[in-house]
C-alpha cells in the first residue's frame, strides 16, 4: 500500500508514520523538512506535489495553520490563515487528489477538538475544523470507486502540552500514538464519512 502522508514531520504527521510505516510504503511531504515538498495554501504546488507521487492508495493530512487570537482582534486576514490553509488547504488535496487516488483507497484529514469544546481565542481554528468535518460527510456520499474519506478530531496531543497546555486547562490530553490509531482505522477500515473523535 502507498501512502502519502502531507504534514509528514510534524507531532500528530510523525505519530501516523510511525503507526503506518510497517504496514505502508510511506510517502513524507511537507513544506521544507521532508523529501517532498508541498504547500497545501498553493493550488500549484499541490498540483506539482500529485504529478510527481503519482497513484497512491490512501492520502493523509496532518498538516494545517490556523491564527489563534481574541475573536475582537481576529481580522479576515488573520482569519484567512486557517481558511487558506486548515480548511481550504485540506479541501484542495481532496479536489486534486482525488485522480490520484487508486480505487477502494482512502482520505483521512485532520480537524480538532476545538469545534465541539472551544476554548478562548481558537474561534478560526474552530471555524476550519467545522468545514472540514462538514466537506468530508458530504463529499463521502459521491466520492467514486469506493473510495472512502473520514477525518480525525484529537483532543489535545500530550506532545503538544508544554505548547498549548496553558490554553486547555481541565482538557486530558491524548498520546500522538492513540490518534495515529484512529487515522490507522480510517486508512484500514471500511467506515466513509466519519468524524472519529480521540478525546
Ligand atoms: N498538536 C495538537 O495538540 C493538536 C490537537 C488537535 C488537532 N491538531 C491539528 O493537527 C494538525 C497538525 O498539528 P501538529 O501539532 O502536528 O502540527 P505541527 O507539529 O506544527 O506540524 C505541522 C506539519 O504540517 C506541515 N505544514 C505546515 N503548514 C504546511 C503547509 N502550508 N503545507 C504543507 N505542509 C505544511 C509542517 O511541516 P513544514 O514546516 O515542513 O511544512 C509539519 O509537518 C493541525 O491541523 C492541528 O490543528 C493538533
Amino acid at each position: 500500500m502507498k501512502l502519502l502522508v502531507v504534514g509528514a514531520n510534524g507531532t500528530l504527521g510523525t505519530a501516523v508514520v510511525h503507526e503506518m510505516k510497517d504496514t505502508a510504503e510511506i510517502i513524507q511531504a511537507s513544506r521544507k523538512n521532508s523529501p517532498i515538498k508541498v504547500d497545501i495554501t498553493s493550488t500549484d504546488s499541490i498540483r506539482s506535489m500529485f504529478e510527481e507521487v503519482g497513484k497512491i492508495d490512501a492520502l493523509v493530512c496532518t498538516a494545517g495553520a490556523a491564527h489563534f487570537g481574541a475573536i475582537e482582534e481576529l481580522t479576515p486576514e488573520l482569519n484567512s490563515i486557517a481558511v487558506n490553509s486548515k480548511l481550504l488547504g485540506q479541501v484542495h488535496l481532496v479536489l486534486l487528489g482525488l485522480p490520484y487516488i487508486l480505487d477502494k483507497g482512502s482520505i483521512t484529514l485532520t480537524t480538532g477538538i476545538l469545534m465541539d469544546d472551544p476554548i478562548l481565542k481558537g474561534t478560526s481554528s474552530s471555524m476550519a475544523n467545522g468545514g472540514v468535518r462538514a466537506f468530508v460527510k458530504s463529499a463521502a456520499i459521491e466520492f467514486p470507486r469506493g473510495i472512502r474519506i473520514n477525518s480525525v478530531s484529537p483532543n489535545m496531543l500530550e506532545e503538544s502540552k508544554e505548547k498549548y497546555g496553558s490554553s486547555f486547562e481541565g482538557y486530558e490530553p491524548v498520546p500522538a500514538k492513540r490518534a495515529a490509531l484512529a487515522f490507522r482505522k480510517s486508512i484500514l477500515g471500511a467506515q466513509t464519512g466519519q468524524s472519529y473523535t480521540v478525546y
